[in-house]
């Protein structure tokens, strides 16, 4: 059993610094593309048996250190009654939700009934990988899920979702606090079915200023962490863009913290890396450059991190579909080879 990534999360010594790559199984894999090419994705995400089988391309084929569930954050949004579709090209597409009435009929969910397909998965992928290496569940920040169900889709302005923190903050509250729940009780049904590491994505939460971060994202992720059973199971907190908050980090109850390459992971090693272990930060463009580049720049970032435990490698957000997949292979070679 390869425990390399529960023990750098925990900030245990390990023999080399274990990696996995956000949105390792996606589609710069042409195995991914040939199962995505044969049912629509939402389909794939409600199907366990595909769920498992594209869950475990990246671990025979990059040799990562854990693997994640194949799903997607926007998941739990539809058994709370907004409708979610992903549409080619334009990305996820949803109801909005954007008046009181429709934020208050809102409904909290039963995650074991209402998302039993993820649970199933779980169950399916654990048995599948035979102990070879741990499984990350994963749930959005609710204020990143705030963000898609308010806008109905990916925007950049951030007008509505923003709108409504400024204009109606009570019901923006209610709203993270109802998102808290959902997640909470999501996450710990996916701890029960199995799941052995829980990354919280924060995408989001980088668009917002100071104090609009701290009460409409951070107390809300609080609240989450402070719930979750965690006996053993680590806790990472991703949070996209959030070079300027990392002050805030040390703060969050979480064992490991994600960052972006905006953020000198040398610098966050020295502040809250003292009593957390820090994911990341290759910039995900770097893949696109040759081979000895991309080792080059995965060592360098291996000697800023330091010697001390607690890094888990990583990019500092998805890896694009355009990436040759040699390239993912090439990094995750070179940081299985890193010696000090
Ligand atoms: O990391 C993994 O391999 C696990 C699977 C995973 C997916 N999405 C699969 C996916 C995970 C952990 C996510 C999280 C997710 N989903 C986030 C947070 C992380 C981040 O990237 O910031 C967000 C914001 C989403 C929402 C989402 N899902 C968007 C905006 C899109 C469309 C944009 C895009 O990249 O195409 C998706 C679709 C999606 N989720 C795909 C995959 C593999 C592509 C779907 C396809 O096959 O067509």
């Amino acid at each position: 059993m390869n425990n390399t990534y529960i023990d750098a999360c925990f900030r245990r010594p390990t023999e080399h610094t274990p990696i996995w790559i956000m949105r390792q199984a996606g589609r710069y894999m042409p195995q991914y593309q040939e199962v995505r090419g044969q049912v629509d994705f939402l389909t794939l995400c409600k199907t366990p048996e595909l769920a498992t089988k594209v869950t475990l391309l990246p671990i025979d084929l990059l040799n990562v250190d854990a693997a994640i569930l194949f799903s997607d954050i926007l998941i739990p949004l539809e058994p709370m009654g907004i409708s979610v579709a992903f549409e080619d090209k334009v990305g996820p597409v949803l109801s909005a939700v954007q008046d009181e009435t429709a934020i208050r009929a809102l409904r909290r969910i039963e995650a074991d009934e209402d998302t039993g397909f993820v649970m199933d998965a779980i169950r399916m992928i654990r048995k599948e990988l035979e102990g070879r290496v741990p499984l990350i569940g994963f749930s959005g920040s609710p204020f990143t899920l705030a963000t898609y169900a308010v806008e109905g889709g990916t925007t950049k302005s951030f007008h509505n979702i923003k709108g409504l923190l400024y204009s109606r903050p009570e019901l923006a509250d209610y709203l993270m606090d109802l998102l808290a729940d959902v997640v909470i009780n999501y996450l710990n049904a996916q701890v029960d079915a199995g799941a052995q590491a829980i990354q919280i994505f924060d995408t989001w939460g980088g668009i917002l200023a100071d104090p609009e971060y701290v009460r409409f994202s951070l107390k809300p992720v609080q609240k989450v962490i402070a719930h979750l059973k965690r006996d053993g199971i680590p806790v990472i907190y991703y949070l996209n863009n959030g070079a300027y908050l990392a002050h805030h980090m040390d703060g969050i109850d979480a064992d490991v913290i994600g960052i972006d390459w905006r953020q000198d992971i040398g610098q966050a090693r020295r502040t809250f890396g003292q009593r957390k272990a820090v994911q990341g930060n290759l910039d995900p463009t770097v893949l696109f450059a040759s081979p000895q580049e991309v080792r080059l720049r995965a060592h360098r970032i291996l000697e800023e991190a330091g010697p001390a435990p607690g890094h888990v490698f990583n990019l500092g957000h998805g890896i694009l579909p355009q990436t040759p997949m040699d390239n993912a292979i090439a990094l995750v070679e070179a940081v299985h080879e890193y010696r000090r």
